[in-house]
C-alpha cells in the first residue's frame, strides 16, 4: 500500500518536472506534492516595482555587467533576431522534414521577422499554417525553443533548434504531426525570464508590454532603484539591495532553488517571490523519496544535497559557481574541489597521479542523459546529457 503510494507520488513528481518542458497544461504536482493553500488567489496581478534594468547597473558595475551579459542566464530568453535564433534560414537549411511524407516545416526570415510554417499534403493540394517567432527561450548552449503570440496568449512553436541536431521537433512533440496548441504557462517564463504579467485565465495570457526578457541583475538582487538612488545621491539610508553573499545558507540555496529544483506548485502567484525570502512560502517544490532516482535536468539542488560534500560542509551553489561570468573550464572547477580535498586522498591518485587535478569532474560529477527532454526525430529519440550534481564515487570511470 504505502509503497504503491510512494510510486504514484514519484511518477507524479516526475511528470510535474516533465511538465515544465513538455506538457505545461497538465500540472499533476498540484495534487502530488502538497495541497496548495486554497485561500491564496494565485491569479492576482503582480506588483513589480522599483526595477530599473541592467543598463542602470552597468554605469557603476561595468565589468560585472559585461561578463554577466555573456552568460546563459542573461541569454536564456530574448526577442527574435538573426543573432538570437541559432537555427539557419537559408532556403534548404530552413526546412525540417518529418517521418510523415505529407508534412514538412519551413523556417523563413523576412526583413526583421521570422516565421515557421507547417506544410501538409502533396502539391497542389497543400494546406499550411504560419506563425511568427515571438520569443526565443534557451541560451542555445544546448538548444532553444520558440514561442508565438496569438492575441495575448503565448504558445510554443512546433520546431525547436538543438545544437547537435539543428532544427528538430520541439521536445516531447510527436514526429509527423503539426502541433501549434501547446500553451506557455507562467512558470516557464518565471524560470527563463525576469518578468511577465500574467492575466486572468486561460493561464497563457500575458501583458504584451512591460515584460522583461533574460534573467537580469535584479532577478537575483531584487529591485535596484533605491540602491541606485543611494549611490547616485545618498538619498536612501542603506545600500538597499540584496547581497546574496550575506544571506544565510538556506536563503542562498533558496535563490538557486527558485529555478533549479523542479517545477513545483504555487502558494503565491508566480513572479511574486523576491530573493532573500523563504522560498517555501511561495512555491511548494517537489519532494523526492530518498530512494527515488532524480533526473539530472533541472534538479541540481536535490542532487547536490544527496552527496556527502554538501551534508558535511557549509557548501552552497556559490562555492563553485560565480554566476556573473561564463564558466566552463573543468580544471578551474576542480580547484574548487581542492579547496576542501587533497588530490592524494582520491583513491585514483596512486594510479593516475597529479594529472587528476585537471579534472575531478568527469569522474565524480559525470554527464548523464535526461529523460525529461526527449526529441522524437525521424524515428529516433534523442536525449541531451546534463552534469550530475550528486558528487560521489561512480562505478563507471570515464577513460579507464
Ligand atoms: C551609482 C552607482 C551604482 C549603481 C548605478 C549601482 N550600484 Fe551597486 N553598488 C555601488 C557601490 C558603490 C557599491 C558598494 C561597493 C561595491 O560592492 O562595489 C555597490 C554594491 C552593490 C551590491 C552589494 C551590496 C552590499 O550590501 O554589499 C550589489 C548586490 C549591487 N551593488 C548590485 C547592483 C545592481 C543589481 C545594480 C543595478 C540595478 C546596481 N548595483 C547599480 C554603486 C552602484
Ligand atoms: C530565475 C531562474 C533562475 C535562478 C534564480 C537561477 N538560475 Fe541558474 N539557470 C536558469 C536557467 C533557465 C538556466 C538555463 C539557461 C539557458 O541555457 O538557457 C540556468 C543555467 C544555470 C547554469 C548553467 C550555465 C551555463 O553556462 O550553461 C548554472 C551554472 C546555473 N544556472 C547556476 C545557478 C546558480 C548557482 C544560481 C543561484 C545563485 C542560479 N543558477 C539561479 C534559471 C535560474
Ligand atoms: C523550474 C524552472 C524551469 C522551468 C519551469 C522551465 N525550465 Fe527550461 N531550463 C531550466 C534550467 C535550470 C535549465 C538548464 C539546466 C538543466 O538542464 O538542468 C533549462 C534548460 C532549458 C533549455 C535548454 C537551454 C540550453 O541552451 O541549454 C530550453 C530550450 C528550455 N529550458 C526551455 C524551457 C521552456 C520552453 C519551458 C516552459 C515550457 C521551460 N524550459 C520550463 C529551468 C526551467
Ligand atoms: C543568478 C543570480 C544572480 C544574478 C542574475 C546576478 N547576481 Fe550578483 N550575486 C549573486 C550571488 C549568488 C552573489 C554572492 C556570491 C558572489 O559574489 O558570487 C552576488 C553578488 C553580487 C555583488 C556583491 C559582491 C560582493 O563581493 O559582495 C554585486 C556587486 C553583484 N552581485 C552585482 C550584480 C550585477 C551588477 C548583476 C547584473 C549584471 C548581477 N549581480 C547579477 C547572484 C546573482
Ligand atoms: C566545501 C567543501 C567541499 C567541496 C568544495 C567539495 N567537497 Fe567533497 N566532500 C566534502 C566533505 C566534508 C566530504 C565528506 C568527507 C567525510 O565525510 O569524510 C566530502 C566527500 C566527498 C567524496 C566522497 C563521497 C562519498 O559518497 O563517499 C567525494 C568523492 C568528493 N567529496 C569529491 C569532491 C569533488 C570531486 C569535488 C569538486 C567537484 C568536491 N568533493 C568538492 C567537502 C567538500
Ligand atoms: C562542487 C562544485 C559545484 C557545486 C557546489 C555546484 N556546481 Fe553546478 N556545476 C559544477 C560543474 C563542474 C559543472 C559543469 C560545468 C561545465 O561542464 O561547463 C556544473 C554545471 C552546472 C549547470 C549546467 C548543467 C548542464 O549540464 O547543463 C547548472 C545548471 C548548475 N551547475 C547549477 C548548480 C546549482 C543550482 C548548484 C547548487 C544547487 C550547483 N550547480 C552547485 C560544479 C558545481
Ligand atoms: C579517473 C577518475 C577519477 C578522477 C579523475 C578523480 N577521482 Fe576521486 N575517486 C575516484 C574513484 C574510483 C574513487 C574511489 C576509490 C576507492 O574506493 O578506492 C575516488 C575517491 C575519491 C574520494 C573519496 C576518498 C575516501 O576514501 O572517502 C575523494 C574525496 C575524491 N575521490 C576526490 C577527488 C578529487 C578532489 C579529484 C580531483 C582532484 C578526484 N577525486 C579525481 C575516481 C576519480
Amino acid at each position: 500500500m504505502e509503497v504503491s503510494r510512494v510510486v504514484v507520488l514519484v511518477v507524479l513528481a516526475y511528470l510535474s518536472l516533465f511538465a515544465a518542458h513538455a506538457e505545461p497544461q497538465s500540472r499533476p504536482s498540484t495534487t502530488a506534492t502538497a495541497p496548495k493553500s486554497s485561500s491564496t488567489d494565485i491569479s492576482t496581478p503582480i506588483k513589480f516595482e522599483g526595477y530599473i534594468g541592467d543598463q542602470a547597473c552597468e554605469s557603476c558595475h561595468a565589468q560585472r555587467t559585461q561578463t554577466y551579459h555573456q552568460t546563459a542566464h542573461f541569454l536564456t530568453s530574448r526577442l527574435p533576431d538573426k543573432d538570437s535564433i541559432l537555427g539557419k534560414f537559408a532556403s534548404d537549411a530552413g526546412v525540417l522534414k518529418t517521418s510523415n511524407p505529407d508534412l514538412f516545416f519551413r523556417m523563413e526570415a523576412k526583413g526583421a521577422d521570422f516565421f515557421q510554417t507547417a506544410v501538409e499534403g502533396e502539391p497542389p493540394y497543400t494546406a499550411s499554417r504560419t506563425e511568427r517567432f515571438g520569443f526565443v527561450i534557451g541560451s542555445g548552449g544546448k538548444g532553444q525553443t520558440y514561442l508565438y503570440w496569438k492575441g495575448d496568449r503565448l504558445f510554443q512553436l512546433p520546431v525547436s533548434y538543438w545544437r547537435e541536431l539543428g532544427w528538430v521537433n520541439s521536445p516531447g512533440y510527436r514526429d509527423g504531426v503539426p502541433n501549434f496548441e501547446r500553451p506557455i504557462i507562467p512558470r516557464c517564463l518565471e524560470c527563463h525570464g525576469t518578468f511577465f504579467q500574467p492575466l486572468p485565465p486561460p493561464p497563457n495570457r500575458y501583458g504584451k508590454t512591460g515584460f522583461i526578457v533574460g534573467i537580469t541583475c535584479e532577478k537575483c538582487h531584487g529591485p535596484g532603484r533605491a540602491h541606485v538612488q543611494h549611490y547616485s545621491s545618498k538619498s536612501a539610508s542603506d545600500s538597499a539591495i540584496v547581497n546574496v553573499a550575506r544571506l544565510s545558507r538556506d536563503r542562498q540555496m533558496d535563490l538557486c532553488a527558485w529555478c533549479h529544483a523542479g517545477h513545483g506548485t504555487p502558494v503565491h502567484p508566480w513572479f511574486s517571490y523576491r530573493p532573500g525570502e523563504p522560498l517555501d512560502q511561495y512555491i511548494e517544490l517537489p519532494r523526492f523519496d530518498p530512494d527515488t532516482p532524480i533526473d539530472v535536468h533541472g534538479s541540481q539542488i536535490e542532487l547536490l544535497k544527496k552527496g556527502r560534500c554538501f551534508a558535511s560542509s557549509g557548501m552552497t551553489c556559490v562555492t563553485c559557481h560565480d554566476v556573473h561570468a561564463p564558466q566552463h573550464d573543468l580544471a578551474e572547477f576542480s580547484q574548487r574541489c581542492l579547496g576542501c580535498h587533497k588530490a592524494e586522498n582520491c583513491g585514483m591518485f596512486p594510479k593516475h597521479g597529479k594529472q587528476i587535478v585537471s579534472n575531478c569532474i568527469d569522474c565524480h560529477m559525470p554527464l548523464q542523459e535526461t529523460n525529461l527532454i526527449v526529441f522524437d526525430t525521424n524515428g529516433k529519440k534523442a536525449r541531451p546529457r546534463v552534469r550530475s550534481h550528486w558528487i560521489k564515487i561512480y562505478a563507471e570511470q570515464p577513460g579507464s
